[in-house]
């Protein structure tokens, strides 16, 4: 696609439209200095960390990593497809596109955006039919048995197709060529024996359903008795994609000011009848189950999805499914629940009895995904034998690994060790799992057993002899020690950040960063930073320079942050690494990020200090002075883990 609009075109609509323009007629902004700063519009924020760049033209926010020019501003904000972006710069800038030189492309345009009339004609066809048809009393009749307003029928467009195999077709199909492209658009349906066209929604009540700039792309279709298909939909076409397309998603967005969660309902009528309850801010997947397209779609608009399932058991085996695919997808800052509804009832039908309150009770009372994946796996385990235990977290730790890196995945690690009582390097022993299965998020190990073998090993009674240190004691341990080395070289896989690499793993110097990012003040805290400045760890010198950037600079926002450094060389790359992070541990909402902090800090000291050790260790021959400094570092070093010991 991008092949067909000349670059140099496109080089000069970004040289004619300002982007700020085009930002600014989309969200509030504020002047600061060459910069604008306001409140990102991809993902929700309290503090603006979203800035826009006059001088270089460009956006960017650190909350959620969004980043570009106006074209992609246009594509990611408007949804608009890399053509039509461009389409509306022209328009803005007033210059005509330039001719398309693929024919075949060209028809393509052609024939989307005859389909999209088409729909819309549709629609308005069906609506009508809704207030006009001979047989409206029947389709009326039954939308207000079911308790639909006329006002909440005409928000979501609902209409009726009249019984008859050419309604549409009379109507809309003038000729051979739009009967093609009725066909194309899913509407009309071509009998092979004898190649003719009948219309594929008969005698049902219509839902139209429109993507998010409000433009019908499809329809599902009721029955009013009790007819099978019950619901009928639009098949695939070249507007309509089931896997990433959901009912109710623009009306959810235009009919509220501001969405702070969305609740993922299994029908259309679910989401029609709690609108009409006061619950405008459900939607629906179309006949399958939710995407992992459909979770990240949902989850860039708002911070929380709620699933709603059924009390029964397909509701169950439903929300496993869901379970399966929010797993990869969710990220820190994000929330997924999931809400069970008495047997036999299902949104409409419950929020009808109950009214809003009290369904937005059992909304509050959802489970989080957390809670639900450990009730989930614990109802068919026996926690009471270690097999079982076992057993359990061998299916556990795998489902947990898919996780994106953040405190969430840290926290359900955690939390595994803790019913299952097996440290965490037991448990990745006694699974059997890849090296790569536990990342840097894994909790500590566990120090008190730790510090008891430093004591065995004599180092508290005499100096070893660290000349010899590959045969001392200290390399000859038990099982446990050994799985725990095992752990530590697993571990080291995460540490370094590849140069110029994008993985961007979570660990205590990330974190800190991402901290930082968030709550910028919390610099001023941050102490004994040069240890961090000669490291080769390239997160370690991001938080260093991060956190004395701020220290020297209070009161920047990070937005504004990202444009100084693109005039630093040596702090130009390191933008890059910051929005990988920023984007991977977007939120971290707790109150005690602080003390998550200053752990982040210790933990990183620690590391320094091991790494000095061991440096040291490798060395052929010890000076005295290098063995009292080593014997200080290992007091040290076992004063720091027995102080962390966790009293159990
Ligand atoms: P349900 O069978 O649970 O129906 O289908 P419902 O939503 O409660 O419908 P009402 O209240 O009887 O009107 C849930 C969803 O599954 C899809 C539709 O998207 C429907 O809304 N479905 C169901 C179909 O696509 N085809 C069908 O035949 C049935
Ligand atoms: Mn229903």
């Amino acid at each position: 696609m991008a092949g067909r609009i000349p670059q140099s075109f496109i080089d000069d609509l970004l040289a004619r439209v300002n982007v700020v323009d085009i930002v600014e007629a989309r969200v509030k902004l504020k002047r600061s200095g060459k910069n604008y700063s306001g409140l990102c519009p991809f993902h929700k924020e309290k503090s603006p960390s979203f800035t826009v760049n006059n001088e270089k033209q460009f956006y960017y926010c650190f909350g959620c990593g969004a980043g570009g020019n106006s074209l992609s501003f246009l594509m990611e904000h408007d949804r608009l497809s890399f053509p039509e972006a461009v389409e509306e710069l022209a328009k803005l800038a007033g210059v005509e596109m330039p001719k398309a030189d693929g024919p075949v492309d060209h028809q393509r345009e052609q024939r989307i955006k005859d389909i999209y009339a088409l729909l819309e004609e549709a629609s308005a066809f069906y609506q009508r039919q809704l207030r006009e048809h001979s047989n409206k009393e029947i389709a009326v009749n039954y939308l207000k048995d079911r308790g639909l307003t006329g006002q909440f029928a005409a928000r979501f467009g609902i209409g009726y197709a009249p019984p008859g195999w050419d309604n549409l077709l009379k109507k809309l199909a003038k000729d051979e060529a739009t009967k093609v492209r009725l066909e194309q658009a899913g509407m009309l349906i071509k009998k092979e024996e004898t190649d003719r066209y009948y219309d594929r929604f008969r005698e049902r009540i219509m839902f139209p359903i429109r993507d998010m700039r409000g433009r019908v792309i499809a329809f599902g279709g009721r029955v009013l008795g009790d007819e099978k298909p019950k619901y009928l939909n639009s098949p695939e076409t070249d507007t309509f994609h089931k896997s990433r397309e959901l009912y109710g998603l623009y009306e959810a967005r235009k009919f509220n000011q501001t969405l702070d969660r969305l609740i993922i309902v299994e029908g259309y009528m679910d989401v029609v009848g709690l609108a009409q309850y006061g619950i405008g801010y459900a939607v629906a997947t179309l006949g399958t189950a939710t995407t992992a397209q459909h979770l990240e779609r949902l989850l860039k608009m708002v911070p929380e999805v709620i699933f709603c399932f059924d009390g029964d058991a397909a509701g169950r085996k439903a929300a496993k499914r869901a379970l399966d695919t929010t797993m990869p997808v969710i990220t820190d800052g994000k929330q997924a629940r999931f809400l069970f509804l008495p047997e036999g009832e299902d949104p409409d039908s419950l929020v009808r009895q109950e009214g809003c309150e009290k369904f937005e009770q059992r909304l509050s009372e959802s489970l989080p995904l957390s809670d639900f994946f450990f009730k989930t796996l614990e109802d068919g385990a026996d926690m009471l034998s270690l097999d079982g235990r076992a057993r359990f977290s061998n299916q556990a730790l795998p489902l947990i690994d898919q996780m994106q890196p953040g405190i969430l995945k840290q926290m359900m690690q955690e939390k595994i060790s803790e019913l299952t009582g097996l440290s965490l390097e037991q448990l990745v022993s006694v699974n059997n799992l890849q090296e790569t299965t536990v990342s840097h998020a894994a909790p500590e190990p566990d120090y008190a057993y730790e510090a008891a073998n430093y004591q065995d090993d004599g180092y508290f009674d005499q100096p070893p002899d660290f000349n010899s240190f590959e045969n001392s004691s200290f390399s000859q341990n038990s099982q446990n020690r050994k799985s725990k080395k095992e752990f530590g070289k697993g571990n080291k896989k995460f540490r370094p950040a590849p140069p110029g690499g994008s993985a961007v793993h979570f660990n205590p110097s990330s974190t800190a960063v991402s901290i930082l990012l968030h709550l910028p003040s919390l610099a001023s805290q941050c102490s004994n930073l040069e240890i961090l400045a000669s490291s080769d760890d390239s997160a370690e010198i991001l938080l260093y320079q991060l956190a004395t950037y701020l220290q020297e600079h209070p009161g920047v926002t990070p937005g504004i942050l990202a444009v100084d450094w693109q005039e630093h060389e040596h702090l130009k790359p390191l933008i890059r690494q910051l929005n990988e992070i920023a984007h991977q541990t977007p939120i971290i909402d707790s109150s005690n990020t602080q003390q998550v902090l200053s752990d982040c800090l210790n933990r990183l000291q620690e590391r320094h200090l091991d790494r000095e050790i061991l440096q040291l260790k490798s060395q052929g021959h010890l000076s005295a002075d290098d063995k009292q400094r080593l014997n200080q570092l290992i007091m040290q070093q076992a004063g720091s883990r027995l102080r962390k010991t966790p009293e159990k």
